[in-house]
């Protein structure tokens, strides 16, 4: 990909950051967060434990989980001016990864707090605020016995989660807390190197993480298989896509040439949902239906597109898990905010720490010299 100019598109193999945070090794398809391999710290860990161990580097003590607890449950309640921007947005149905972006600029009206905290306590109570008022309902107070992912899905549903739900969602927030320099992170990072603070970096990672290309892809993925609606159609309706020349939502990925291993852990834990008939919508014909889908997308994918190696990626199950857990499109891509801003946080302190100005070159490839011209003597251009 190198070009004579050393301009590499899409920065694709640039090595920009040093950090502890994770290891993507995409010919592997192995990902390790902060030392341990996402198979064993997603269906284990409790996401307090995850955030503690991006943000202090190693797993907390019972002492230090307690505290971080106590401190996540204090920073959960909204504060009345983001409510009010909240309902502001659902008054005018736009879309929830906008309200989160707009909601996480109020992050600044409680000036001195731990904003670290403030935005991972609040970032899934703003989610359900909005929601709950888009339909026609005041948003919940957070439950004081729940922990982080159950009150998020007590702040969706005002039901309190079963156990298996909880897991689930714990498992998904876990895989993707974080995932090396993808953009969303390479984003923050860039913004807290300038001098800038927290808050920028996070509305600026949610921006780069709305769209399709990264984190946009899961309700377009679930949208395909309802779409596709039986076996016999599969195959039809993927050829025709590819065919068209267009992408196939949830395969593909810039550093992992075989399936990734984020893939494995959510389908999992979607089967674990749907077996065990903890789903709160869908059932396992679905299930069973989106793992037609996968085989044969990953077939059709090796046909029109040889060579390129492209796999399920982390957003094709991320769909149907958290289609099981009640979620509407909508929320998918802001729920994994709820998950990546423990990583886009660990990132900013670690620049904070170590990084420099990020500041890369371009290659100019314009004219070298015009000669300027009045405009009255400009020919004119038709419009
Ligand atoms: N469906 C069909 N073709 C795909 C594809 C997909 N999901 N993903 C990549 N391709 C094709 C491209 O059309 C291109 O083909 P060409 O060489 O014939 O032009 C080739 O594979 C390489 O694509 P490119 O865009 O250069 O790769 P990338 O590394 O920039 O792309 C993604 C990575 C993730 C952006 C890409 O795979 C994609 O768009 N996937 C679908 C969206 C998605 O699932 N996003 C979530 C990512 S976690």
């Amino acid at each position: 990909m190198s070009q004579n100019n050393g301009y590499i598109p899409g920065l694709e193999g640039v090595v920009a950051a040093e950090t502890r945070l994770s290891h993507v090794d995409g010919q592997r398809g192995q990902l390790i967060i902060a030392g341990f391999p996402v198979e064993e710290l997603a269906a284990n860990a409790s996401f307090e434990e995850v955030i503690h161990l991006l943000w202090a580097g190693h797993l907390p003590s019972t002492t230090e989980l307690v505290s971080l607890r106590d401190r996540l449950a204090g920073q959960r309640t909204l504060p009345a001016p983001t409510v009010d921007l909240l309902r502001e947005a659902a008054q005018r149905d736009l879309q929830a990864m906008d309200a989160l972006r707009m909601a996480a600029g109020t992050l600044d009206f409680d000036a001195g707090e731990d904003l670290a905290l403030a935005a991972t306590a609040r970032f899934p109570m703003m989610i359900a605020a909005y929601w709950r008022m888009r339909n026609g309902r005041e948003p919940l107070a957070p439950d004081p016995h729940l922990d982080h992912a159950a009150n998020y899905l007590y702040a969706l549903y005002g039901v309190r989660p079963t156990a298996v739900q909880t897991r689930a969602l714990e498992t998904y927030l876990n895989t993707v807390s974080d995932h090396g320099l993808n953009a969303s992170t390479f984003t923050a990072r860039t913004i807290i190197s300038t001098g800038s603070d927290l808050v920028s970096a996070l509305v600026g990672a949610i921006g780069a993480l709305k769209g399709p290309l990264h984190g946009g892809a899961p309700g377009p993925a679930l949208d395909m298989v309802f779409e596709i609606g039986t076996m016999e159609n599969t195959e039809p309706y993927l050829r025709d896509m590819l065919q068209r020349g267009e992408r196939i939502m949830g395969f593909g990925h810039r550093v992992y040439k075989v399936r990734d291993p984020r893939a494995e852990v959510l389908a999992d834990a979607a089967e674990r949902l749907y077996t065990s008939g903890n789903a709160i919508q869908g059932d396992l014909a679905l299930y069973n239906r989106a793992k037609h889908v996968e085989d044969t997308a990953v077939a059709l994918l090796e046909e029109y597109k040889p060579g390129r190696k492209l796999q399920t990626n982390v957003e094709f199950y991320t769909a149907l898990l958290l289609h099981g857990l009640g979620l509407p499109t909508d929320l998918f891509t802001p729920t994994f905010a709820v998950g990546r801003v423990a990583g886009w946080i660990g990132h900013c302190l670690e620049q904070q720490r170590y990084g420099r100005l990020i500041r890369p070159a371009s290659s100019y490839i314009g004219k070298d010299r015009n000669n300027w011209i009045p405009i009255q003597d400009r020919a004119p251009v038709a419009v």
